[in-house]
């Protein structure tokens, strides 16, 4: 049976987007909502697997996290934006999907142990903690997903899906679910400001896409350049220098970057000069953002029901999902 590709994504709302999130998988799907039918989860009950105790900053960030989507271009006339918590068929979906995972496997995803690791949970790891990955299965698979961009550290939580994909179909002898495809986009990594591999909201070394222009000024004043580039007329290095590293990246004018680059290593380009260029650069990048984001912001409650019809629509895709289910597992009881 040939599965028709559909796109779903999804974010945990933790915390407003950044740079990272923008280059990383936001870009990509404004470009891929005019070739696919695409989806993007708010994953709000997966925010809550690590945030229990917090749910008035999921709740606040479920929002900031929509106005991110609008602000940078995901249209909702092409992209269907949801809310995880409101489609009950993904946790109906899980508990039937938790029969075909041993507790073993769970324990051998490479980013789940990554994660239990640096939590420390150790004995106390939380059943719904470990178990997010197969939740994961049940956002992609209600709305027959086939394509999902991701992270690197994802890469494992495809792997599972299709495992269980597999073993429903294989099961109950049926071709239900496609199978996963994890699309990981092929862009340089973007450092954080202090120069760490990455940029995170808990490194503090972030510049969000809702960033004043004055912030965005100050965090590139602040980014890490070349320790020993002491005087102007010393010679600087390039690599490992985080204004290059965004300049590259972002500066559309890519000779003027390489001119650049030789006037630092022979010295006599001083960092402020640098940067003042690479805050030029980002502002233009971000300040359409911004304002876009600014205008959707004044009506918070029409930016909710974007969300709000999004899951509407994608509650009547998951109860077609659910009767197929159901019918192969012999729930489809009728009076
Ligand atoms: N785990 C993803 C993240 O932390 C968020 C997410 C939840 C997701 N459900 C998903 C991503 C389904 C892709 C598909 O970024």
């Amino acid at each position: 049976m040939k599965h028709e590709s559909i796109v779903l994504t999804g974010d945990r709302p933790t915390g407003p987007l950044h740079l990272g999130h923008y280059l990383g998988s936001l870009k990509q799907r404004v470009e891929l909502q005019d070739i696919y039918k695409q989806y993007v989860m708010i994953a709000d009950i997966q925010a809550l697997t690590d945030y229990f105790d917090r749910p008035e900053m999921v709740r606040k960030n479920v929002l900031e996290v929509c106005l991110d989507y609008l602000a940078v271009g995901i249209d909702p006339q092409k992209t269907t934006i949801f809310i995880q918590s409101l489609i009950p068929e993904i946790a109906e979906l899980t508990i039937f999907f938790l029969n075909l995972v041993s507790v073993s496997r769970l324990l051998r995803n490479p980013t789940v142990k990554n994660e239990v690791a640096q939590k420390g949970f150790e004995e106390r790891l939380p059943a719904g903690f470990l178990i997010y990955p197969v939740s994961q299965a049940a956002d992609i698979v209600i709305v027959k997903g086939t394509i999902v961009p991701v992270g690197e550290d994802q890469l494992p939580h495809i792997e599972q899906t299709n495992e269980i994909i597999n073993a429903f179909n294989r099961m109950y002898n049926k071709e239900i679910f496609g199978h996963v495809t994890g699309r990981v986009s092929k862009v340089p990594r973007l450092s954080g400001i202090d120069g760490k591999a990455k940029m995170s909201k808990s490194l503090g070394n972030a510049i969000y896409l809702s960033d004043s222009a004055d912030a965005i000024a100050e965090k590139v004043m602040k980014m890490y350049t070349d320790p020993d580039h002491i005087h102007v007329n010393d010679p600087g290095k390039v690599e490992g220098n985080v204004v290059f590293n965004y300049l590259d990246i972002f500066d559309p004018e890519v000779e003027v970057v390489t001119e650049l680059k030789a006037h630092y290593r022979r010295g006599g380009l001083g960092d402020v000069k640098l940067k003042r260029r690479l805050i030029d650069v980002l502002n233009t990048l971000i300040g359409p953002m911004r304002e876009r984001r600014a205008e959707f912001a004044r009506d918070p409650q029409a930016v909710m029901n974007i969300a709000l019809e999004g899951s509407e629509k994608v509650r009547e895709v998951a109860a077609r999902t659910m009767d197929e289910v159901r019918q192969v597992m012999h729930l489809n009881y009728t009076k």
